[in-house]
Parts: C-alpha cells; sequence; structure tokens
C-alpha cells in the first residue's frame, strides 16, 4: 500500500468499466472463487470495487485492476476476489418448516444410524455472517434434546474473512436480528449490548467459523460429514464448477448424510452424485 495516488481518487458515481478490466475481473473471479459473473454485472463490480480501489490507495478502480494484473499480489487479489462476494443471507433462511423437517425427520434417522457412537457433524458452508449455522444450533436446541450428550461438531466456513469476523463475533444489529429468527428466541440466546444484538457465548463457543474456498479441498473439514449445509452459492457457479464439487462433496459425505440446498437450487442437470431424500424433499443424500 505504499503506492500514493498522484492525483486524488474519483469514485463518482458515474465511474465506469472499460470492457477489457471487466473481462479481466470476471476472468480472475472465475478462477479465485468459482463466481461467474456472466456479461453484464458492470455496475456491480463498479459499486464493489470504489471502496477495494479506496482501501489500497489507488486512484480508481481502472488503477487498482492494473496494479493486480501487474503485480499479481495475493493480498490484492484476494481483497477484490472477496470483494465481489454477496453474504446475503438471514436468520432460518428458506423457511422455518426446513428446519423443523431437519430436527423431526433427518436428525432422529442420523441418531439411530450413529448411536453407537453418538458423533454428529454438521458443515455449513458458505456460511456467510454466521446467521445459518446459528439457526441450526438453535434449531438443535430446542427440537433435539437428545442431542444433547452427543458429541455434535457444527464447522461453519466461508471465503470472506469479513463475513466470518461477524459470525464469530456474534453479533447482530436489529434488522438482522428481525430477519427470519422467531421473536421469542430474541430474548432467550441473545442479549442487547447498545443498539445490537450479542448471541449467547454457549452458542457461539459451539460453532467453530474458518476460512475455507469451496474451490479447495474438502479434506480439511475432517470428513465424513453427516449433514452438509449449501445454500445460495452454488447459483454463483458455473455448471463444470457445480458438477466437480458436487463430485468432491459425494466424497466427503457419510453414505447415509443429508445434504440441504437453497430454494433455487438443486442438483437436476448436474450430477447424479446426489439424489432427493425419500422422507423429505428438502434433502439429498448421496447416491448409492
Ligand atoms: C448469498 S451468501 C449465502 C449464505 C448462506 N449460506 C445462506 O444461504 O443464507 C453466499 C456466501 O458464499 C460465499 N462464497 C462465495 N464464493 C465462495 C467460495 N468459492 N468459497 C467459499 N465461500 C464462498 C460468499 O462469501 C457468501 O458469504
Amino acid at each position: 500500500m505504499s503506492e500514493r495516488p498522484s492525483t486524488p481518487p474519483s469514485y463518482s458515481s458515474d465511474t465506469t468499466i472499460s470492457a477489457p478490466d471487466y473481462e479481466f475481473v470476471r476472468t480472475l473471479l472465475r478462477k479465485e472463487i468459482g463466481f461467474d459473473l456472466g456479461l453484464d454485472r458492470q455496475y456491480l463490480v463498479v459499486n464493489r470495487l470504489i471502496p477495494i480501489a479506496a482501501m489500497f490507495e489507488c486512484r480508481d478502480i481502472s488503477h487498482l485492476i492494473d496494479r493486480v494484473r501487474q503485480s499479481q499480489d495475493r493480498r490484492l487479489i484476494e481483497a477484490l476476489a472477496e470483494g465481489m462476494t454477496i453474504n446475503e443471507t438471514s436468520f432460518f433462511r428458506g423457511s422455518q418448516k426446513l428446519f423443523d423437517n431437519l430436527a423431526q425427520i433427518a436428525i432422529p434417522a442420523l441418531l439411530r444410524a450413529r448411536s453407537s457412537n453418538r458423533r454428529l457433524r454438521i458443515w455449513s458452508g458458505a456460511c456467510a455472517t454466521g446467521q445459518e449455522p446459528y439457526s441450526i444450533l438453535i434449531t438443535l436446541l430446542e427440537q433435539c434434546p437428545q442431542l444433547r450428550d452427543w458429541n455434535l461438531e457444527i464447522v461453519a466456513t466461508d471465503i470472506s474473512e469479513r463475513a466470518l469476523e461477524q459470525a464469530r463475533s456474534g453479533v447482530f444489529n436489529q434488522f438482522e436480528v428481525q430477519r427470519g429468527l422467531p421473536i421469542q428466541m430474541l430474548p432467550k440466546y441473545f442479549t442487547k449490548t447498545g443498539d445490537r444484538w450479542q448471541i449467547a457465548d454457549t452458542l457461539r463457543r459451539r460453532v467453530t467459523f474458518q476460512r475455507h474456498n469451496l474451490l479447495d479441498s474438502f479434506l480439511r473439514l475432517a470428513p465424513p460429514l453427516d449433514i452438509v449445509f449449501l445454500r445460495n452459492v452454488l447459483i454463483y457457479f458455473e455448471l463444470s464448477t457445480k458438477t466437480e464439487l458436487f463430485q468432491r462433496l459425494r466424497q466427503c459425505m457419510a453414505p447415509d448424510g443429508i445434504l440441504v440446498l437453497g430454494e433455487t437450487e438443486s442438483t437436476l442437470g448436474i450430477t447424479t452424485d446426489f439424489r432427493l431424500n425419500d422422507a423429505c424433499r428438502d434433502f439429498y443424500q448421496p447416491a448409492i
């Protein structure tokens, strides 16, 4: 960050991006995080890169892109890739029914199958700011008392260190706790600190947050995994990336494990490595 702009930064809202710069960012995102931008999201790139250009003291976004092009500096590349991620999420995203089905259909079957070692491993891949793994944990605490003396591991990962920082802190603003969290859960699991809400330490300590790129090996997650939430991230990937990811995922999941995708996501036309669960159409499981 030593380079100082010789002219004042120009970050006006009418900033545009040249076709070669757009193509450069598009290729870089595909390679770094699997994000397929498409042809016409110039507005998104401009909006997201303006703060990053400012952070690295670049004159404008074309200066930032030039620096990435010439230096191939990993710090810049990672900041650019992370800056383009969309961390939209909410508590109990999708529907409360999905989480009820997790507790009432998926978990009882797994508890029966794991009764000898009493261990259950859950992974929330692409967890953003943490609402997803915390929703899973609240569901289990509320609805699965049988799990109390089990070895329950919840690992939550994302590529965005910024999102993970908030997830680890367990601090949410008023808007975030009002989105999806049943009202009676707020005083039960959160404490008001100033104008924010802090999740209880007992919950915070039960989720392990780690930075992980879904394009990288899943072995770090110490398979086999019993339940995998991989929601609202595959939509950004191109077909070949999704197919390859499902293939790797299948190898890391227990044969009777449960995979949960986002509402608009499915395996249809992408892979035969997973099939719909017989007992509940919200869930997939590895194909035999
Ligand atoms: C729209 S959020 C979804 C959050 C949550 N799963 C949900 O459904 O509410 C997508 C998340 O995927 C993460 N992401 C995007 N590409 C990724 C990659 N290659 N590896 C890991 N996480 C990635 C983003 O940082 C973002 O937090």
